[in-house]
């Protein structure tokens, strides 16, 4: 399968699953549960989630899941910018943990850039790397500007991903993030690989490669974003058709002409544009 190396050498699959907006009633709990539990069995083992997400009620369904399978699955939360002080992040951290009943987040992110200071948050990630409560350590939602930034601060260089949006009507990173994470082997992570509410999914040339391959669009969305080696996906869904369908994505491969008809109908950036967020 298709896996992708963090900076410290760990290697998470490319495909994951995302939790937003799981835990809020939109199914029954039962559901969610079983949604992501087989996700796992097929293989989708990182687990991507935050505090925010329905105020912690996401990292709590996970924890239910994983009883039992912590050694399983790769996990990944978020830290609010406002709790990514010197103590927030502690306490924020210890919520989490808490929450998802594990000794250690393995990969714990900057939901999105804040008022504190990047050195103040860099330092105290340091703090919960040594103390064996994170596993390494990134940032989301963070434009070429202030990945220079962090670049620059003590320790900033152990960022090991930057979760961005990425989707084929959101492709802007490929002009110069994109690129400048995988020089600096910083991986990067795809949130909302379908734009969220689906929009991508009804194109006409998504739709079109989709029917030569013999698939559903989802799926080629999913492949698409996965042709950069150091890019990881991940989807979110409830439904267990949905995520089968999207576990059973890992195997297209997209050739020079489906590439190029997707490039038609959704251009590559031709010039910098300010990162897109959700
Ligand atoms: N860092 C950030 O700021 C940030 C922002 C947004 C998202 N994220 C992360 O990225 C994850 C994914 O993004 P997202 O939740 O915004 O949206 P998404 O994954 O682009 O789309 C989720 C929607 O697609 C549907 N879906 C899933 N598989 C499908 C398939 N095979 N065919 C058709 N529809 C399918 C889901 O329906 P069902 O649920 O009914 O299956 C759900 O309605 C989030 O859950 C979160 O973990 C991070």
């Amino acid at each position: 399968m298709h896996r992708v190396h963090l900076p410290d050498g760990v290697d998470v699959p490319a495909l994951g699953q995302g939790t937003w907006l799981i835990g809020e009633g939109r199914r029954s709990a039962r559901e969610e549960e079983a949604a992501l539990a087989l996700g796992i069995d097929l293989g989708l083992s990182l687990i991507d989630t935050a505090e925010m997400y329905g105020d912690g009620r996401s990292e709590e369904l996970i924890g239910r899941v994983i009883m039992g399978r912590r050694g399983e699955v790769f996990l990944v939360s978020k830290v609010y910018p406002h709790n990514a002080s010197t103590a927030g992040v502690q306490a924020a951290c210890a919520r989490s943990l808490k929450r998802l009943g594990v000794e250690k987040i393995d990969l714990y992110l900057l939901h999105w850039r804040g008022g504190i200071p990047l050195a103040e948050t860099v330092a105290a990630f340091g703090a919960l790397k040594r103390a064996g409560k994170i596993g390494a350590w990134g940032v989301s939602n963070f434009d070429i500007a202030d990945m220079t930034e962090l670049m620059g601060v003590p320790g900033g260089d152990a960022c090991a991903t930057n979760q961005v949006l990425y989707h084929p009507d959101s492709r802007g990173i490929e002009y110069d993030l994109l690129p400048w994470c995988a020089r600096q082997k910083i991986s990067v992570m795809a949130y909302s690989p379908f734009g969220h509410s689906g929009t991508p999914l009804r194109s006409k040339a998504v739709t079109e490669v989709a029917r030569r391959h013999g698939v559903a669009p989802a799926q080629i969305a999913l492949a698409w974003a996965m042709r950069h080696p150091h890019v990881i996906v991940i989807p979110k869904a409830g439904d267990p058709a949905h995520v089968r369908e999207n576990a059973a994505a890992r195997k297209i491969m997209l050739t020079v002409e489906d590439l190029a008809m997707i490039d038609a109908a959704h251009p590559p950036p031709r010039r910098k544009q300010s990162l897109d967020l959700l």
